[in-house]
């Protein structure tokens, strides 16, 4: 399991266990987090999963694939370490992982 904690816009913090194999977005969602809509279910088709990493943690959660890149185009706010939680998948390397949650999806 890898501990993740999940801040929400307004400085809510989520710590949660998830599951090796599962993405980022999953783990927000299966246990109810706010702020990651994820209205594609996690086909990297929506950009409603945009997250900010924690710069800590920007070397291993790795780099956006091209696809990626383009869905963040239609996200708001994206910054340097902007991502779609739905690309990262969780390992026992990201053990303490960080992720902000943007204003909002839409
Ligand atoms: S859930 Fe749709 S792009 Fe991540």
């Amino acid at each position: 399991m890898a501990k993740i904690t999940y801040i929400e816009h307004d400085g809510t913090e989520h710590t949660v266990d998830v599951k090796p194999g599962q993405s980022v977005m999953e783990g927000a969602v299966k246990n109810n987090i706010p702020g990651i809509d994820a209205d594609c279910g996690g086909a990297c088709a929506c950009a409603t999963c945009h997250v900010y990493v924690d710069p800590a943690w920007q070397d291993k959660t790795g780099s956006t694939t091209a696809m990626e890149e383009s869905m963040l185009d239609f996200a708001e706010g994206v910054e340097p370490n902007s991502r779609l939680s739905c690309q990262i998948t969780v390992t026992d390397q990201l053990d303490g992982l960080i992720v902000r949650m943007p204003e909002s999806q839409h």
